[in-house]
């Protein structure tokens, strides 16, 4: 599939070059083609272009920004080019004051989350929450002890939620669909209890799994 990728900072990186490890071809939109230049020397298959480049060449988008500016690179994106595709959103809330004892603040309400207000705003793209449950260095191919790890996901497009687990299972995960995009309202705090561990004790290296 063609990928584009909105958001050049680890999470967009770490996607793209597994995008392209996994076969598929990858744009990576940024405001600023010069953070990307050591990516694109160690990934020469990938290419790079502003936001609106990245939207316009993917048939699947990943929305890969800071919480705080989502609404505004998929402005950047623009409106045509989401119309209709999938939108991989990694994002999470986190509002830009400091954690409280490694416990992240969000600028949503657990009554609203991002995604729901992307949704609201993009309604002619199709969001799955998924990937923002885990560090970018085990976003693909994730190796633990425990065994395969859970990816929560979430959205109102079926097929979407279909492209979405696809990727999901190439790139090495379990994935429990919990449903339309309200869902979001708990799968994006999982963020905030992935990286106490890692403000505590510098443990940044774990997934979740849904045990049955
Ligand atoms: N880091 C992780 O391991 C991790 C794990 C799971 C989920 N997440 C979530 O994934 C998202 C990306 O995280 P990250 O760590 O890769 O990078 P980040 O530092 O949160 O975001 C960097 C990206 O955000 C864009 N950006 C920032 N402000 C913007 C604005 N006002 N308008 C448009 N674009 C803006 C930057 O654009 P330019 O390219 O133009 O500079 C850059 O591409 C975040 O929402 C984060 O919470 C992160």
């Amino acid at each position: 599939m063609r990928i584009g990728i909105l958001g050049s900072g680890a999470v967009g990186r770490a996607l793209a070059a597994g995008f392209l490890k996994h076969g598929h071809e990858v744009m990576v939109g940024t405001r600023d083609r010069a953070k990307l230049q050591e990516w694109i020397a160690l990934n020469p298959t990938g290419a790079v272009g502003q936001f609106a480049d990245a939207a316009a060449f993917g048939e699947v988008l990943v929305l890969a920004v800071k919480g705080t500016g989502a609404h505004e690179a998929l402005r950047a994106g623009g409106v045509a080019n989401l119309a209709g595709k999938t939108v991989i959103d990694t994002t999470n809330p986190i509002a830009d004051a400091p954690p409280v004892n490694g416990v992240l603040k969000f600028f949503t309400s657990l009554d609203e989350s991002l995604m729901e207000r992307l949704q609201r705003e993009f309604a002619n793209a199709r969001f799955v929450k998924t990937f923002n449950s885990v560090g970018n260095a085990s976003m693909v191919d994730p190796k633990f002890a425990g065994g395969k790890p859970t990816m929560f996901i979430c959205g109102n497009d079926e097929a979407a939620k279909r492209t979405v687990t696809g990727i999901l299972v190439q790139f090495g995960w379990e994935v429990a669909d919990m449903g339309k995009a309200e869902a979001a309202r708990a799968i994006e705090p999982l963020c905030m209890l992935w990286c106490i561990p890692g403000f505590l004790r510098q443990d940044w290296v774990h997934a979740f799994k849904l045990l049955a």
